[in-house]
């Protein structure tokens, strides 16, 4: 049986109780229910007792395809959805679930639209240990986040990308829903992470999309199965909607590159653009370029050469611009330093990822509440990655900090987060699986 209405137009045609006890019984709930349920909810009709009392029951029972369709559409519906289609390029966008030292949306989204394909990358502020991309780009100065809708489209088509804040029109119901989730213990639930990433991004109105899911100690989902089930459920909703989606199932156990932080992440996304920067850095970038090239009708470009020749530093140095940046002014350095050296000689074989990245937090590179500042000079640099050998003194990572009061609970937060062995670890791919339609 389902809970169902052929009238989803008044706000009191459905009984949100009922609604709660079919996904509580493991009912599925049908279309007009499930998209009266989220206007009513958007609109304060429904209540957050209610709707904690909701999505607890949808995170213990799940939701069919179907379902997690509709309730997509519904969050989609609370709000504008931009439209390209006047650009003459095609659009293609990427979202990463998010991990330590993730920055590569900074050297993907100039090097990806050197090839003449438009990237609209609406990005978020980090929350957590995880770090945001704006926060990131917020350590250039002068660097703006906010751009009006024409302003994104005037960049697009002049420039080819922009890295922007998500303005509030998309997706109002995912905001109130996920800062709703927060407070209950409700964010774990693949419908619902699905439905909210993808709302967001359905809503953005770009062709393409190209998902990096992450597994690991610093990702959402530690365990690959899980992820693999997030990629094909967002997967499948992309392909539902109209935009050609792909994802691909990346590792979040070791920080990605050396980087975590703010400034310090801008800097070693600009030695990528340079044609330098660490191997994993560079491996995924080109990785995650080829796959939005590829759907966006560029399967044949050399994505590399794009790096070598300056093309796309040139094309980052107008994005940073274009947003009132000087891509050419110092980054904030941090007032301490604190650098932790190895014990005794051998091989690293394990940087375990979300230590560091609550490390970096406790520094002040990550805010506990939306409202907290980030300090743009912390972070983390690392010295080190698995596989490399160290002697007894060398350097292992340093702090970074504007207070170094902050060095003592950093320090508590990577205890027993790296080791030195005698052996080699065996090195897994990066990049673990592709997964389409
Ligand atoms: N990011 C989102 O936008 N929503 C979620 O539910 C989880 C991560």
């Amino acid at each position: 049986m389902t809970v169902s209405s052929s009238d989803s137009g008044s706000i009191e045609s459905h009984d949100a109780v009922d609604v709660i006890r079919a996904k509580r019984d493991g009912r599925r709930v049908d279309e007009p229910a499930l998209r009266w349920m989220v206007d009513a909810y958007t609109r304060g009709y429904v209540t957050d007792p209610q709707m904690s009392a909701f999505t607890m029951a949808v995170l213990l029972n799940g939701m069919d395809r179907d379902e997690i369709r509709v309730l997509t559409d519904a969050m989609i519906d609370s709000g504008e959805r931009m439209d390209f289609s006047s650009l003459r390029k095609p659009t293609v966008d990427k979202h990463s679930t998010g991990g330590v030292g993730d920055k590569i949306t900074l050297p993907l989204a100039p090097l990806v639209a050197s090839f003449g394909v438009a990237v609209p990358q609406l990005s978020g502020r980090g929350l957590g240990h995880t770090g945001g991309t704006l926060d990131k780009l917020e350590s250039i100065p002068g660097w703006r986040a906010a751009l009006s809708n024409d302003e994104i489209l005037a960049q697009l088509d002049s420039v080819g990308a922009v890295i922007c804040a998500a303005g509030s029109g998309l997706a109002p119901a995912d905001k109130k829903l996920y800062a709703l989730r927060d407070v209950t213990g409700t964010v774990e639930a693949i419908p619902l992470i699905a439905s909210s990433i993808m709302s967001k991004k359905i809503a953005e109105g770009t062709d393409s999309l190209v998902l990096d899911v992450k597994f690991g100690s610093g990702a959402f989902m530690q365990d690959i199965d899980r992820a693999r089930d997030l990629a094909r459920t967002m997967v499948a909703l992309g392909t539902d909607s109209g935009v050609k989606t792909t994802a691909l199932l990346t590792d979040m156990n070791t920080p990605l590159g050396l980087a975590i932080g703010n400034a310090n992440e801008v800097q070693e996304s600009v030695d990528v653009l340079a044609g330098g920067g660490p191997a994993d850095v560079v491996e995924l970038t080109v990785a995650l370029a080829r796959e939005m090239l590829a759907s966006a009708g560029r399967p044949d470009v050399d994505v590399e050469a794009a790096l070598a020749d300056g093309r796309a530093m040139d094309l980052w140095r107008r994005m940073i611009r274009a947003q009132d940046g000087d891509p050419d002014a110092a980054l904030p350095q941090p007032r301490e330093t604190h650098t932790v050296t190895a014990d005794r000689a051998g091989i690293i074989t394990r940087v375990d990822a979300l230590p560091f990245g609550v490390a970096a937090w406790r520094l002040g590179a990550g805010r506990a509440r939306a409202q907290d500042p980030v300090i743009h000079a912390a972070g983390i640099d690392l010295h080190v990655k698995p596989g490399d050998a160290v002697s007894a003194g060398s350097p292992l990572f340093t702090l970074r900090a504007d207070d170094g009061a902050r060095f003592g609970r950093a320090l508590d937060a990577v205890v027993g987060a790296w080791e030195i062995g005698a052996d080699a670890p065996v090195p897994l791919a990066l990049v673990r699986e592709r997964i389409t339609a």
